[in-house]
């Protein structure tokens, strides 16, 4: 959560830093705020300029307005785009936070997790601090630290020892008045230089106006950036080369290119994601060749256990990879929450595969179990959207998936490209163990090649699902059944119905039902079920019997051209027919324009839901 841009040696650098603003927006949009030093003005008296604003989505454009009110200093500068952790999202808690002199600021992403005691020892000192947040603590240690004579580099490192937490930190000193100085730990960071000029930013997405030539930073490394050059070092004070990054994705591909938002667009782009995923890895005889995943066809031939970690819509992509790992390669497979995976003292051993799940490749609980995977004796493959992401580089191997930039909060395209790849994997598991036929594997191959028409044509049909997402636009109570395959679609379901429409959705596996939760049905509930043609289709169709008999409103996701589904419910939305382990990759996609469609019927913003971020690097 939270974005960090800024830059030096720009001359216009207040109008980079709001462009980068609005690329990051994404990640945090509570509040936002500038900082900058101002080369004109006696470096030994005078304070930074900073201008801030908290209104929720609409902060950028207010930043706009008081920048185009201010003269603008072009020294260095820092900006930040916020998702609330500690205090409110009020203008005193923006970033960036100041010390008591005002000569220093400080940009943060992550939580100082030990923020309050070290704020109980500078109130002692007589800090006098203007926030609610863990920040605002370092801006005073560094303070400190500037006062024996440090430079900002000196006093940054001296500082982070004495931090506990996640954290990417970005400052500048009116005192040094063309130097950024960034750090982190955990949380992403990257930095890069023209000949002029300097960036740091949380990703690459607000880099690229600027420039290609990016490097990555380490855990506990500093780096301190000037017009022109970059300075990187350990804790210790030793100078290290910071690894070069890999850009493949272009700012074109991060804009809305005509669509009405973000999430239209990148549910659009759905075939092309699936597609790409897929090119050059599987081919119709079965045969698969996954070049990034270094893990050797040996090694991976002992996986005697595949355990997917992952939080969110990654996660139900990751119940999918457990079928089908088990289906088609034979092999022990789990899916288990990253967050709740990491302390729960799991045993590992070196024939387990740990495959951690994340479009972003940043998300923390993610990083976190797949350290403690590794720690604990297993490999570690990160299935990621982001070449180079912290999961990437720090994983023993790496699976790509190729959906391009997503900026929409919820996830739609990287969702399906990541289920085309945890499929791809199974597949290549699978052909490698040899304990299921070669047909059948070239038969699931053929499948999965044909996965990008029958999301195309899935979204031809996105007229059928928005008229049934209006005609329950105003319903409060959605209940989502799936089985099997079924079930991860289900899932997902009633997550993108929670998080873009704000209304109350259960997903449940349709069996449990009379279990416990059937008693929450009563006339008019809505409940949608995942009933298209599968060995499981009988057993679904009795369990929808089951809620019609209690006065629910039945929708189903069935095959075209299915009467005999489509005369047992109310409404229907209709997708191609796949195999049912490729399914989840068609059958979801109404569900993403049921909740797209509701979402916007009651006029929320889709692409920056309430409370959410695109990014969770908090805990
Ligand atoms: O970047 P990740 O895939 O690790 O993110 C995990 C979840 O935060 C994410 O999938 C979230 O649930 C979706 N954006 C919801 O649409």
């Amino acid at each position: 959560m939270c974005g960090i841009i800024g830059v030096t040696g720009e001359q216009d650098a207040c109008a980079l830093l709001l462009a980068g603003l609005e690329l990051l927006e994404y990640r945090g949009y509570d509040s936002a705020g500038i900082s900058a030093t101002d080369p004109a003005r006696d470096a030994e008296t005078t304070t930074l300029w900073r201008v801030r604003a908290a209104e929720h989505a609409g902060s950028i454009e207010r930043l706009r307005a008081l920048v185009a009110d201010a003269p603008q200093p072009v020294g260095s500068a820092i900006a930040h785009t916020r998702w609330a952790t500690h205090g409110p999202p009020t203008v005193a808690n923006a970033h960036p936070h100041l010390d008591c002199t005002r000569r220093l600021a400080v940009v943060h992403n992550g939580i100082i997790e030990n923020h309050r005691e070290l704020a109980a020892g500078l109130d002692e000192r007589g800090h006098e601090r203007t926030s609610a947040t863990d920040t605002e603590v370092l801006v005073h240690l560094v303070e400190e630290q500037v006062a024996t004579g440090a430079g900002l580099a000196d006093a940054v490192a001296r500082c982070l020892p004495a931090l506990r937490g996640d954290f990417a930190v970005a400052l500048i000193y009116a005192g040094e008045p063309d130097v950024i100085v960034v750090a982190r730990r955990t949380s992403p960071l990257i930095v890069g230089v023209t000949d002029t000029a300097g960036i740091v930013c949380s990703d690459v997405s607000a880099a690229l106006a600027t420039t290609r030539n990016l490097f990555a930073l380490d855990d506990d490394q500093v780096a301190e950036i000037r017009p022109g050059t970059v300075v990187v070092r350990d804790l210790a004070g030793r100078r290290v080369e910071p690894a070069p990054m890999t850009v493949s994705w272009s700012v074109q591909r991060a804009l809305k290119g005509g669509y009405a938002d973000f999430m239209s667009k990148e549910m659009h782009e759905q075939p092309r994601a699936v597609g790409d995923t897929l090119l050059g890895r599987v081919h119709a005889d079965g045969s698969t060749e996954i070049e990034e995943l270094v893990i050797g066809d040996d090694d991976l031939r002992k996986v005697r256990r595949v355990l997917f970690a992952a939080c969110g819509t990654s996660y139900h992509a990751s119940l999918v990879g457990r079928q089908a790992v088990e289906r088609w390669a034979r092999v022990v497979a789990d899916a288990e929450v990253a967050s709740e995976m990491r302390y729960r003292e799991p045993v590992f051993d070196e024939e387990t595969l740990v495959v951690a799940v994340s479009q972003s490749g940043e998300t923390v609980d993610s990083l976190h179990a797949m350290r403690e995977a590794r720690r604990r004796g297993a490999r570690v493959v990160a299935l990621t959207n982001v070449v180079d992401s912290v999961m990437a580089r720090e994983a023993d191997g790496v699976l790509y998936t190729r959906a391009g930039p997503e900026i929409g909060v919820a996830s739609t395209k990287s969702h399906l490209a990541q289920l085309a790849m945890v499929e791809a994997f199974a597949l290549h598991l699978g052909r490698l163990g040899a304990r299921v036929a070669g047909d059948e594997l070239a038969r699931a191959a053929q499948s999965l090649l044909s996965l990008p028409a029958a999301v195309e044509r899935a979204l031809a049909r996105f007229d059928q699902y928005e008229a049934v997402g209006h005609r329950f636009a105003d319903r409060e109570d959605f209940y989502f059944l799936g089985r099997r395959a079924g079930l991860p679609v289900a899932l997902e379901g009633a997550l993108k119905l929670k998080e873009l429409a704000y209304v109350r959705a259960e997903a449940y596996p349709a069996g449990e039902m009379k279990h416990g939760p059937i008693s929450l049905i009563e006339p008019g509930a809505v409940v949608v079920v995942v009933a298209t043609r599968s060995p499981m289709w009988e057993k679904v169709i009795a369990n929808v019997e089951e809620m019609r008999a209690r006065g629910a409103v039945l929708v189903a996701v069935a095959d075209e051209g299915d009467e005999e589904t489509a005369r047992m419910v109310d409404a229907v939305l209709e997708v191609p027919h796949v195999t049912e382990i490729c399914s989840p990759v068609v059958n979801v996609v109404p569900l993403q324009c049921l909740a797209y469609t509701i979402a916007r019927a009651r006029g929320n913003d889709v692409d920056r839901p309430r409370n959410l971020a695109k990014v969770v690097t908090v805990e």
